[in-house]
This record gives structure tokens, sequence and C-alpha cells, in this order.
């Protein structure tokens, strides 16, 4: 690793055409296909379209009626993941997913088949069940309202006073059935009873995660937390590394991020690679590696002559979590091990396949100015002994900091999400005193934010 410092200023009036200027320097392709234990070639793949350069409008997060025209055209006919399959393991297991004023009530309805119906009684629209609640045991459905019921395939069991309701025909009456699908151990639901098949929906992700299988995972942590901002200005905060450098500034000595790479799949599924191990190349002065061996928590004398920092420190993770966690991680290639490897799937999910940052997200909106978040962090499952139950979610306030859920401060991440959090009440007022009509973005290091809102366009047309 050299130590002279790189020139990371390309002249403003480059020739090149827009989208093609990358951060000088390794990029993170050419990390990783250096490392000891090679990534999968998925990995190795680059997909990047130019898409434009225009502002982003304010208004696409301040306007009520734009926040309205996404809940009828958009949430209305998107895939969302509902829950794990692991949340539902026996029949009658239920959970209830909302959002805005969709809810769907997903249930295991015998041991290899899961339902989703829409929450609200036929008779006269209770909802059977609680938004955000769920539960198990159930052997049909029975609303509380007059105590209709309801079969758990839908049917209709039981109408008191059945001589009431003449009018009634058994074979209509039922339960709506909404479309679901399974991929990964991640229940989806559709509210479009005419939606495409969820595996035109995921695009590459089943491929690309052949080699990661998440069914095969399980939430040790979950937590839900209340954030001051437009669901899509909070998700834009997770979908590029550019940000690293100002906000999270003490990673910069073992993260890559002005050269993290950035990829467009189709129109839902988007990437990003950063590495962890590996200086970030704005730093002024490039580490020696015993210097970063340092940086990631190392005697630096412990590292063998002429080893790599990075691959050393991937190896005694290695070591150290196969034991910890009770599995085999000897073939896990160094990058998953190491990195952040973000896919974002349209609208509101990101997975981590990786180890070391094995997490999942996903955003809801609750109001234009408010979202929920939630972190899932999911571990494999040990080789040895039952198969551990997924963890209860936490709720966090808006004000509440990641610092008080210590499981998570045991990641190292609580720290980077509450500077990500302030963020967000920063950026939500400024947007609104802007004199400006819309956000500038950069065309390679943003340009996952920029695919995100023509899709979303797409559903709003
Ligand atoms: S509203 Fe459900 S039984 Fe009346
Ligand atoms: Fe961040």
């Amino acid at each position: 690793m050299t130590t002279k410092r790189l020139d990371l200023t390309i002249p403003a009036d480059s020739d090149l055409p827009p989208g093609i200027a990358r951060c000088p320097g390794p990029s993170t392709k050419d990390v990783i296909a250096r490392d000891g234990v090679a990534p999968p070639s998925t990995l190795l793949d680059a997909s990047y379209r130019f898409l434009g350069d225009a502002d982003i409008p304010y208004a696409r997060y301040t306007s009520q009626a734009f926040y309205d025209r996404e809940i009828e055209r958009m949430w209305s006919r998107t895939w969302q993941w509902a829950c794990r399959e692991e949340h539902i393991p026996k029949v009658g297991d239920y959970v209830v997913y909302d959002v805005g004023p969709y809810s769907a009530l997903v249930i295991r309805t015998d041991p290899a088949t899961i339902r989703a119906f829409v929450n609200s009684c036929p008779h006269r629209g209770m909802q059977f069940c609680d938004a955000a609640t769920h539960g198990s045991g159930k052997q049909f459905l029975r609303c509380p309202f007059h105590g209709m019921s309801w079969h758990l395939d839908g049917s209709l069991r039981e109408i008191p006073c059945r001589w009431d309701f003449p009018h009634v025909d058994e074979a209509t009456f039922r339960l709506t059935e909404l479309p679901i699908g399974t991929w990964n151990g991640f229940v989806f639901v559709n509210f479009d009873r005419d939606a495409p098949p969820l595996d035109a929906h995921l695009e590459v992700l089943p491929a690309h995660f052949a080699e990661w299988q998440l069914q095969d995972r399980y939430v040790s942590l979950h937590m839900a937390k209340v954030l001051p901002g437009n669901w899509k200005m909070v998700i834009e905060g997770f979908l590029e590394a550019y940000h690293v450098l100002a906000t999270h500034p003490e990673g910069l000595r073992t993260a890559g991020d002005a050269n993290a790479q950035y990829d467009i799949y189709g129109r839902h599924v988007t990437r990003f690679l950063h590495t962890i191990g590996y200086p970030s190349p704005h730093l002024p002065k490039q580490p020696t590696e015993a210097e970063l061996f340092a940086y990631l928590g190392h005697d630096p004398a412990t590292l063998p002559d002429g080893a790599s920092a990075r691959e050393q420190h991937a190896a005694l993770m290695r070591k150290r979590l196969s034991t910890e966690m009770d599995v085999d991680l000897s073939n896990v290639s160094t990058t998953q091990m190491l990195d952040s490897i973000e896919y974002h799937l349209f609208p509101n999910a990101c997975f981590f396949p990786g180890i070391n940052i094995p997490l999942v997200y996903r955003f809801r909106p609750i109001d234009v100015d408010h979202c929920l978040h939630e972190i899932l962090w999911l571990k494999p499952v040990p080789k040895h002994g039952p198969r551990p139950k997924p963890a209860d979610v936490i709720q966090l306030g808006i004000d509440d900091s990641y610092k008080t859920v210590p499981a998570f401060v045991a990641t190292g991440l609580a720290h980077v999400l509450d500077q990500d959090t302030e963020n967000f009440h920063r950026q939500r007022a400024g947007i609104k005193a802007s004199f400006k009509t819309g956000q500038t973005l950069g065309n390679y290091q943003e340009a996952r934010i920029r695919r995100f809102h023509a899709t979303l366009d797409e559903y709003l047309g």
C-alpha cells in the first residue's frame, strides 16, 4: 500500500461523458478481486447507467398531495416484505402488516402454506387484528365485532343469526385474499390482487443471493424506530456512502467510501459495495498495512510479514465468529465477511448478505414528515441445537438513541445510526427552508437515488 496522497479532484471541465468519472485509486472491484478468499462472480459484476442529472424536486418530500398519490398508486400495488417465515412457523401463527391505510393479515394456514387476507371483516369492515400485532394458535378467524368467522382458507365458517342473512352467498362471502410470495425466508405481500408475480419484482436478487441463503439466518435483533423525515429522504441516507466523509469521519481509516461501487439492476434492485478493512481514498496519507491492522483493532506486531491487514483481519474474524456463532465460515469470501454489501429492493427494503454486517432494513411512511425504520440483524442459524426464535421488536421513539439497545451497541453501529438520525432532523428542516427547488445528485455515488425516483414515477405515472 502506498503512502502518497491521492488526488481526488476531477476537473470540473473534464471531457468525460457524465457518470463516467470515478474516484482515482483502487476501486472496490480492484480491492475485492485481490482478496485471498475470492468473492462470488456477482460481486465482481458492475451495472451502471447514467440516468440524467436534473434536480430531484423537494416537493416530492414535502407535499401532502404527492404523499397521497404514493399511497394510492404505489403502496397499493408493489411487493413488500411483511414478515419472515420464522415469525409464523406453526399453523395459525399470524402477523399483521400495515402500510398507509392498507392492512394484511399474513397467516400460516397449513404447514406448507402461508396466505394473506385483507384485515377487514366482510360484514362491516372491522379489523380482525390490531395493526402491527402478531399472535398464534388461530384455528379460524373470528371477527371481534359480531362474531362472524372464516376458515383459514378464507371460506365462510359461521354467521351468528344466519336466518337474518338469506342474501349472503357463502361461495362469495369469503375473506379477500392477497397475493403473497416468499424469497430467502421473507414473506412478501402485494395489495394489488392483479400484481405480477414476486419473481418478476425481484429481478437479479434470486441469482445473486443463491450464494447467500438468508432463509438459514434468524432474526437475532429487531428494532423499529420512528425517524424524522419523509420515507424517501430517509431511505436515501442509506443508499450512498458519499456521506461517510462528513457524517461518519471516524470510519475513514477503515472504510472505502469515495471508491465504493454502485450498481443499478432493472427497475427495482440497486446495490452498493463498500469495503470495510480498507482505507478511505480521502485519507491524507494512505496507511501502511501495519497501521491499517492497528486501526482494525489488532496488535500490529502480530501481522505476519508481507500479510495484508484486510485479509488477516478477515481470517481472524472467520475464526472468532465461527466459534461464537457455531457455524462454519471457513469458505466465506473476504468481502462477505467484512464489507458493507447492500441491495435495495424497491420500494422499501435493503438486504445486506454480509456476515459482519448482516442487516435488513424496512422503511414505511407514517406521514409526510415521519417514517418507521426497522433494522433486523440476521445471524446464521447455529449448527447445533434448535433454531433460535426470532427476536421481539424493540420500539424506539423519535428521540431515543440506538445506544439504548445494548445488543446494537455491541455491533458497533449504534453510534453510526445516531449520526444518521441527526442528519435526518437537519435535512428535513433544511429542505423546507431551501430557496432551491430540489436536490442536486452526484452522477455516480448518488445514482441509486435517481433510479429510486424514476421507478417511483413509473408507479405514479
Ligand atoms: S363487522 Fe365483523 S362480524 Fe360484524
Ligand atoms: Fe450513514
